[in-house]
């Protein structure tokens, strides 16, 4: 071996024709990252076969369960119910010992229907359409969703926002409790986009004599009022049907205007247009809330943000990734102030911003 070889570490029998690059096929890196991913595949839908079949909520009511037992419960065929149940053990969503299966604390909270915290129904719908992703490359190829979520928007979002609600009030009651909502009654509040009105069902429980505007698309918003009677809050809000880039907007009426989860569908021009409406019917002093999943600046250390934005980018016409700076950007260009990031709770950041009374209101409608 002679002192200035680039590797003294290696054998001088090494050379490139026989073993290749050296460190690159010498010592080469893991498989691993590759294996997830394709196993990724089966796992969802071992999920989603586990959240038909009954599984978790199964289990709940019992402790721990033998694979036959289970199996002669729901009607299905043992051995296959078994490798199920392993496969659910390694995700963590379930405990085995001497052959005993029972829930994990995640699948109790998330993973039961009647959990605290349940993802039950939100498991199928939150990727959106399957034939988009098959379809993805074709996508990236044409930059054309084939079959959009917003040609049947009523038909998705139907079944997603059912799905997110719980979720979504747990997370206006806690920014609630922040902004202290309790101490401030009589709010006036605008809720675009709102699905089943969770944000506003947050607001107009915590504050009291509080009223709420609540427009969605035609097909989901009598969903919001039927949500809205079933907590019994209906005299206090207001359905708007419509589309929120054009219906009716009283300028500077408002002391909260929510935009919850909704920019991240429009793509920059239509969601700084949806945000300069919020702020234009906010009163000075209002607060713009805006919920989204947002991607970190760098568009790597966050992969939920990053995957969140190839899930829009997959099934709908301008959703896109929202970065932290980008939508900071784009709330600081308004006459807003006091931008700041909120995390209620794990996973879901809200930014809050004051309007200013430094700028005059446009007027309505624009
Ligand atoms: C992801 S959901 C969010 C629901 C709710 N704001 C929340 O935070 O849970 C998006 C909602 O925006 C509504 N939406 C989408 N495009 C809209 C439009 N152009 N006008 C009004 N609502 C729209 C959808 O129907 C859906 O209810």
């Amino acid at each position: 071996m002679t002192s200035d070889s680039p590797y003294p570490e290696l054998k001088k029998t090494h050379t490139m024709a026989r073993k290749g690059r050296p460190w690159r096929d010498y010592k080469p890196p893991p498989s691993g990252p590759v294996w997830t991913i394709i196993q990724g595949y089966g796992s969802y839908w071992i999920l989603v076969a586990a959240i038909d079949l009954g599984i978790f909520d199964a289990l709940e009511s019992q402790g721990g369960v033998e694979s036959r037992a289970l199996a002669d419960q729901l009607g299905v065929s043992a051995p296959h119910l078994q490798h199920v149940l392993d496969a659910l053990v390694t995700f963590g969503f379930l405990d085995q010992v001497n052959n005993l299966y029972e829930l994990t604390e995640t699948a109790e909270r998330y993973l039961c229907s009647k959990g605290p915290a349940s993802m039950a129904s939100l498991v199928k719908v939150a990727p959106g359409p399957l034939q988009n992703w098959t379809d993805l490359a074709q996508t990236i190829r044409t930059g054309k969703v084939a079959t959009p979520i917003e040609g049947d928007a009523a038909a998705f979002y139907g079944p997603l926002v059912q799905a997110t609600f719980a979720t979504q009030l747990r997370v206006a009651g806690r920014l609630g409790l922040r902004l202290g909502w309790a101490r401030r009654p009589g709010l006036k509040v605008l809720d675009l986009g709102a699905g089943l009105a969770p944000w506003s069902i947050g607001i107009l429980e915590q504050s009291q004599g509080s009223t709420a505007v609540v427009n969605d698309l035609p097909g989901i918003i009598d969903l919001a009022g039927a949500k809205l009677a079933e907590r019994g809050l209906k005299a206090r809000a207001e359905l708007r049907g419509g589309d929120f880039h054009d219906i009716p907007l009283e300028a500077g009426a408002y002391d909260v205007a929510v935009l919850g989860h909704v920019c991240r569908t429009e793509g920059e021009a239509r969601a700084r247009s949806l945000i300069s409406r919020a702020v234009n019917a906010l009163a000075p002093g209002g607060a713009l809330i805006l919920a989204d999943y947002f991607a970190d600046n760098d568009r790597k250390h966050n992969p939920f943000g990053v995957q969140m934005g190839l899930t829009m980018l997959a099934s709908t016409m301008r959703g896109a990734m929202l970065t932290h700076e980008q939508v900071h950007g784009w709330l600081t260009s308004e006459a807003l102030e006091a931008v700041r990031l909120v995390e209620p709770i794990g996973f879901n950041q809200v930014y809050v911003a004051i309007k200013t009374d430094k700028r005059s209101v446009k007027p309505s409608g624009t």
